[in-house]
């Protein structure tokens, strides 16, 4: 198997980088719509086979080091008693977002096999398919993102009834994130028995909160993740979007790998790191939009500043987005390979 991805997460030695990118089975992809367009989002991931075959698609074309499983952060919070749906130029919609007690109490934990075996199936299916070919991540959302979708009904921009749950009922906002993490634990373990090789947590909205409340409100929930899930065998992922100004404090979280967005240079956070993780990252996304000879110089940045990591994952900071031509995409992935045996 091209196990270049596990040995950088473990900070073992690699001929070359490894590179896989955040959301690259999507949008950008034309392969993507033409099974995309047989249903509906939630549709998709619910379809073992479908959600299967998108997954493989960018390892097929563009010559990543990884398979990340195509399902969505919100689907779990679905099997937990609510009600979502995907709405065209909106995003995500719960449409009973969880703001009191009662809301909270009625939240079940969901059985990975019983009630999400359709990620399971996904999972099994991807293990026989890729043969070996490269490394399937899992993923789950980290707790605090994931409160924020249920608490504000969908995608928001202030985070006001996050924040003032989190201020005027603070033990309301704790019950419901133990809540999300038992169902977050279970999950991800679940993927893990079923066949993930890695597990990536995102926790896409961090950088919204103030250092002191990150300690408080986020934090805690991923270290117990984390140490729930060390001594399975898998390394474990923990991206941090718009970090920087948390980098004191999830430099300590004990995952395996640190991801970071592109709004620090990668060298200030090998320096915080301190030998203690693999980074993840991290390059803007939209930087593929740059011309050749810049996106080349561009990547050879990024890989210089990687080198002084115990391992070093090459990443977009934040996903791929969907106005991005496939074959820019693709040159990244070969610069990447190339670049990084040249600086070896
Ligand atoms: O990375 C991959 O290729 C795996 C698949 C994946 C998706 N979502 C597919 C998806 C993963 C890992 C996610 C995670 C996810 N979902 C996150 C964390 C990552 C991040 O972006 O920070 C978040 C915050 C979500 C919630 C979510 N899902 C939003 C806000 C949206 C709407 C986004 C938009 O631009 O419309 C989604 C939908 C979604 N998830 C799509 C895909 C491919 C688009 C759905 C479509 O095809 O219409």
């Amino acid at each position: 198997m091209n196990d270049t991805f596990l040995k950088a997460a473990r900070g073992e030695p690699v001929d070359y980088t490894p590179v896989w990118i955040m959301r690259q089975a999507g949008r950008y992809l034309p392969q993507y719509h033409e099974v995309r367009n047989k249903g509906t989002f939630l549709e998709l991931c619910k379809n073992p086979e479908r959600a299967a075959e998108v997954t493989i698609q960018p390892i097929d074309y563009l010559g990543v080091d990884a398979a990340i499983l195509f399902s969505d952060i919100l689907v779990p919070m679905e099997a937990m008693g609510l009600e979502l749906d995907f709405v065209e130029k909106r995003g995500p919609v719960f449409a009973h977002p969880v703001r009191d007690r009662a809301a909270v109490d009625r939240l079940g934990i969901p059985d990975p096999e019983d009630d999400l075996g359709f990620v399971m199936e996904t999972i099994r299916i991807l293990r026989r398919e890729l043969s070996g070919r490269v490394p399937l991540i899992g993923f789950s959302g980290a707790p605090f993102t994931l409160a924020t979708y249920l608490i504000e009904g969908g995608s928001s921009k202030n985070y006001i009834n996050t924040k003032r749950m989190m201020y005027q009922d603070p033990e309301l906002y704790h019950a419901l994130m133990r809540k999300i993490t038992d169902c977050t634990i279970a999950y991800l373990s679940g993927q893990i028995a079923a066949g993930a090789q890695a597990v990536q947590v995102f926790d896409s909205w961090a950088g919204v909160l103030a250092p002191c409340d990150y300690a408080e409100f986020s934090l805690p929930y991923v270290k117990e993740i984390v140490s729930a899930l060390s001594g399975k065998g898998v390394p474990v992922i923990y991206f941090a979007n718009n970090g920087a100004s948390l980098l004191d404090l999830t430099t300590t979280c004990g995952a395996d790998v640190l991801g970071i967005d592109w709004r620090i240079s990668l060298d200030k956070v090998v320096d915080k790191i301190a030998g203690r993780m693999s980074v993840q990252g991290n390059m803007d996304p939209i930087a593929l939009f740059l011309p050749e000879d810049k996106l080349a110089s561009r990547i050879r940045q990024v890989l210089e500043q990687g080198r002084a990591a115990r391992g070093h994952i090459f990443n977009l900071g934040h996903g791929i987005v969907p106005e991005t031509p496939p074959e820019q995409a693709r040159l990244a992935v070969e610069l990447v390979h190339s670049i990084s045996r040249e600086l070896r």
